[in-house]
């Protein structure tokens, strides 16, 4: 199992390019079971987790031809309905295949996701959708089983925003008969970038960007051509770092309007940015000058509870009281304790966590239990004295393309150790 090894105290400077965001790429990739025509998906993060939906589509037929950082899909014959459980117990977002299939196929079963390090994440909402829609769905060994004669436009009212529900749901109103409308429906730049090509394949959608989206099913879909949209939790990370310990950095081919909610909290908490098309600039700011701040975890434009974590390492280098309230995960906090090992003063009720800085943090070996919490161990790393090892770099690389090699393009001491 690699691991990320990394000298504390190196100065950041230079130009970071963000990558294609792993979170628009995976329902981008589903949605190629909708039509037999081929999919050209451009900007795609060589991650691990496209690489399992890319496993998972080819269990089910689709032929996939895999340029770097470009995918052409072809799903003109499904040769299986069902999402087996080996693929799904490793990344959950499997479940995005539900609803094309059903939509395209009439049937499919999918692996329940089971447990999850970042608490029990349900898929109940999906499943309630699409019984709306028509289909019929039972439990069954572990497995949602899901059939119908051809799925019906409904009005669903999501009760809680659901990202990968709303995306499942608005693939599969593209193929349904009549319109289906949703709302509170999930507003992440991610499931507009579905839109946009879903649109592109042929489907009647409008609302996007709004809690309420209509969809007027059509009959077939056609291929198109699409460019994912830059990863914006990526981008944030890079922040993240230029403001721990960067002497000026530009984060380029970034989307920096969908930053909004983490710019503003860096901004407040005395980070320096300044934001052009494209482009996000972080200017040395002395961490003497970082405020404590409250924060919560919200649906978009909310703060991103993906940039939680992360923004966690920066607030145990303000002075003061900081507050962080977690409100869509439960158990979002293991990053906590491995913190505290390396000097943090954090402590944790529930959803809410108390931060008390300034501390300064002290290399040790660190263990990653999730992607954004890998991430955040790897920046307190960059802050920390000494050698700060990070075990089990596979979940930065389900989300993260080349991170070190990045970092280290900005000066990071930085390296992987594979055995
Ligand atoms: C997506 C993102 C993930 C991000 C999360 C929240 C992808 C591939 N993943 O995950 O990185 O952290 O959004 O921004 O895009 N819920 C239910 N029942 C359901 C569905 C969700 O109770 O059927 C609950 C969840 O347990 C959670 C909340 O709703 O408490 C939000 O989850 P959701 O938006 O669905 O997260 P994902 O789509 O899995």
């Amino acid at each position: 199992m690699d691991k990320i090894r990394i000298e504390g105290g190196a100065r950041l400077a230079g130009q970071v390019s963000v990558s294609g965001a792993k979170n628009a790429s995976l329902p981008a990739m589903a949605a190629s079971l909708l039509t037999g025509e081929p999919l050209a998906l451009t900007n795609v993060p060589a991650v691990w987790d496209v690489n399992t939906m890319r496993r998972l589509l080819s269990e089910l037929g689709v032929v996939v031809d895999r340029q770097p950082n470009n995918l052409r899909l072809s799903a003109h014959t499904i040769r299986s309905h069902e999402a087996p459980y080996e693929l799904v117990k490793t990344m959950r977002a499997s479940v995005l295949v539900l609803g094309p299939l059903l939509a395209r196929n009439g049937r499919a079963r999918v692996s329940l996701p089971g447990g999850c390090a970042i608490g029990a994440r349900p898929i109940d909402l999906h499943l309630k959708a699409l019984k709306q829609m028509g289909a019929a769905v039972t439990l069954e060994h572990g497995f949602v089983e899901a059939a119908t004669e051809g799925l019906r436009g409904a009005d669903i009212t999501f009760p809680q925003v659901t990202v990968t529900g709303t995306e499942n749901i608005l693939m599969a109103a593209t193929l349904a008969t009549g319109t289906t409308t949703l709302r509170n429906c999930a507003r992440e730049p991610e499931v507009l970038d579905l839109v946009q090509l879903l649109k592109a394949m042929g489907a009647q959608i409008e609302g996007e960007g709004t809690g309420e989206i209509r969809v007027e099913g059509v009959p077939r879909l056609t291929g198109a051509s699409h460019r994912i949209i830059p990863d914006r939790i990526e981008t944030g990370t890079y922040l993240i770092a230029g403001a721990l310990i960067g002497n000026g950095i530009d984060i380029v081919e970034c989307c920096p309007t969908h930053l909004k909610s983490v710019t503003n909290h860096l901004q407040q908490l005395g980070v320096d940015i300044e934001s052009e098309d494209q482009l996000l600039r972080v200017h040395e700011t002395s961490p003497d000058k970082f405020h404590s701040l409250d924060l919560e975890t919200r649906p978009y434009p909310g703060f991103p509870t993906d940039m939680q974590a992360q923004l966690m390492v920066l607030l145990t280098q303000a002075a003061g009281e900081s507050h962080v309230l977690e409100t869509i995960f439960d158990n979002r906090f293991m990053h906590v304790a491995e913190l505290d090992r390396m000097g943090a003063d954090i402590s944790v009720s529930r959803h809410r966590a108390t931060i008390h800085g300034p501390t300064p943090l002290s290399g040790t070996r660190v263990m990653a239990t999730d992607l954004r919490a890998s991430a955040c161990l790897v920046l307190a790393g960059l802050v920390a004295d000494n050698t700060t090892v990070v075990d089990r770099a596979y979940h930065l690389d389900r989300g993260y393309e080349r991170i070190e090699e990045k970092l280290a393009g900005l000066g990071a001491s930085i390296e992987r150790v594979s055995h």
